[in-house]
């Protein structure tokens, strides 16, 4: 039987790069300069900071807009525990509003009745390439005065009209954990600021809350220490393997295009029959194709379905828990409104294998094991 990961991390291609950023590993140096030229085509920002991790690119967004005690961030329940930890480290209360079932995206018509006047912040969670209303969420964060933050974790490559997920909010946080369409080698993550006015602030956080960029630059005879700050920034190694996947994202992104639309075309039979649903695109995304779900009928089909594909060798995969459901978030978050869909929808819903390593053999043997779980031949 052939087994087929629901998971392969992006291969780095050689290792010449990170050989050659072994001679000189000091942060800040030409492979971190060398991947951000190739990050600022794909999302063009005013100031791009590689970071260790995607949760720390969501850390140092909360820290450069001063997000902290006795402040609200309103974010969607449906989440990585980071999008929550970054504002709750600080001190700040999260409360989460409901999904668009279709989308699994936070519904931005339910944002504006969630402010209160302690709302510092949005964070908005574009899932796999898909995004909320940002237009509605532009407005709403504007005339009520809030940051809006993406967390982009698993949209590099994705757009919301003709605009580059991450660039859209004051801040975009992206993540290259090995999960993602690119990885820099296990961990890695990316902030990017829109605007200048907090650069200088954001450059000072970045360096443990120090003057030493400047210094660096000249600007100064010495460093020394002016506001809380951090070491969030991605090492020369880690920079020289990100590097090596930034130079083929088209070609990644173009294959996993191609799976995806292989999935939808297979699977569209059971869609049309009402047999599964799945993420609807909406007319102002252009996804990434980060990743495939189908939704059963309910949580116990999702489990049978799981039980299905193990047996025939297919990984399969369900997340996130929402938030407000875990031991955690049902003692210290707030869900504002009605939980109409974030826990049903997401008790449903179950993600393929999506990979480069995936041929297209594969792709159909998981898409007849999908079917023949539904007694539908593909024919
Ligand atoms: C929506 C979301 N936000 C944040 C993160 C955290 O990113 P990282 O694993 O790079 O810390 C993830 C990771 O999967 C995620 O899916």
């Amino acid at each position: 039987m052939q087994k087929i990961s629901f998971s392969i991390p992006e291969r780095a291609g050689d290792l010449s790069y990170e050989l050659k950023a072994l001679e000189n590993t000091s942060s800040g140096g030409a492979f971190s300069e060398r991947a951000k030229t190739l990050l600022q085509e794909i999302v063009p920002s005013k100031r791009s900071y590689l970071t260790s991790s995607g949760s720390h690119a969501l850390e140092f967004a909360v820290a450069v807009y001063d997000i902290g005690c006795g402040d609200e961030v309103i974010m969607p329940s449906y989440t990585y525990y980071s999008t929550a930890n970054a504002c709750m480290n600080r001190g700040a209360s999260v409360v989460f509003v409901d999904v668009d079932p279709r989308t699994m995206t936070m519904d931005a018509s339910l944002v504006e009745a969630a402010i209160t006047e302690r709302t510092k912040a949005v964070i908005t969670v574009h899932y796999g390439g898909v995004s909320s209303d940002m237009d509605l969420l532009i407005d709403i964060c504007r005339r009520h005065n809030l940051y809006l933050i993406e967390d982009a974790a698993q949209s590099l490559g994705a757009f919301y009209k003709d605009r580059a997920l991450g660039t859209i909010g004051d801040a975009g946080c992206i993540s290259f954990h090995s999960t993602k369409n690119i990885t820099s080698g296990g961990e890695g993550g990316a902030l990017l600021l829109r605007d200048e006015d907090r650069i200088s602030y954001a450059d000072r956080i970045s360096q443990h809350g120090t003057d030493r960029l400047e210094f660096l630059r000249g600007e100064k005879d010495s460093y020394t220490w002016h506001t809380l700050g951090s070491s969030y920034i991605m090492n020369e190694i880690t920079c020289a393997s990100l590097y090596t996947q930034l130079e083929r994202f088209s070609q990644i992104q173009n294959y996993r295009a191609q799976i995806w639309n292989r999935y939808r075309n297979k699977l569209s039979e059971l869609y049309t029959q009402g047999l599964i649903e799945w993420q609807e695109i909406p007319i102002w995304n252009t996804h990434n194709s980060h990743l495939f779900y189908i939704l059963t009928e309910d949580m116990k089909q999702r489990g049978e379905l799981q039980q299905f594909l193990h047996e025939r060798g297919i990984e399969s995969a369900s997340h996130y828990r929402p938030l407000h459901t875990t031991p955690f978030g049902r003692e210290h978050t707030r869900f504002f409104g009605n939980d109409n869909h974030t826990t049903s929808q997401s008790s449903r819903l179950l993600r393929l294998p999506l990979h480069t390593q995936l041929t297209d053999e594969q792709i159909d043997y998981v898409c007849d094991t999908v079917s023949d779980f539904y007694g539908v031949s593909l024919g």
